[in-house]
């Protein structure tokens, strides 16, 4: 029989069901994005699926040295940002979620629309 009690399970099942399906990626990782890349490589959905996960893991690793390597010493704003642990972590968890091998399609969603 179906009592309250189920269905009070039930619904707790989908919402955390739906949530999961919500975090898609890292929203903070995004903003840090926008902030920090996106001027000079547009959108970060196209940025992220450039790679597969694992690459984007290993440029951020050593504190991010290969990354700083690709921008010669020239861009102070990725050096900025990667002295930011807080941030780095984020934006390499945003990068990976939605990295090549992800299975994240490209498009618009509530936050962001290209541009
Ligand atoms: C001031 C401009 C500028 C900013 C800001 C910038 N980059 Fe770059 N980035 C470049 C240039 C120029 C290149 C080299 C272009 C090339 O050879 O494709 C590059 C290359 C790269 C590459 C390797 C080539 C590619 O297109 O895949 C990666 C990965 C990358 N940047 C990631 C980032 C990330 C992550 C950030 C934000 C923390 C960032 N960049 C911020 C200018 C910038």
């Amino acid at each position: 029989m179906l009592t309250l009690k189920h269905i009070l399970i039930f619904t707790l099942l989908l919402t955390t069901l739906l949530e999961a399906r919500m975090d898609r990626y890292d929203e903070r990782g995004f903003r840090v994005y926008l902030q920090y890349c996106k001027e000079c490589h547009r959108d970060p959905y196209e940025m992220a699926g450039k790679r597969k996960a694992k690459k984007w893991n290993k440029l951020f690793k050593n504190n991010g040295q290969k990354l700083i390597a690709i921008h010669k010493k020239d861009d102070k704003r990725v050096k900025k940002v990667l002295k930011r642990k807080s941030k780095t972590k984020h934006l390499r968890k945003f990068l990976m979620q939605s990295a090549s091998d992800s299975g994240v399609v490209i498009g618009c969603d509530g936050n962001y629309c290209g541009h």
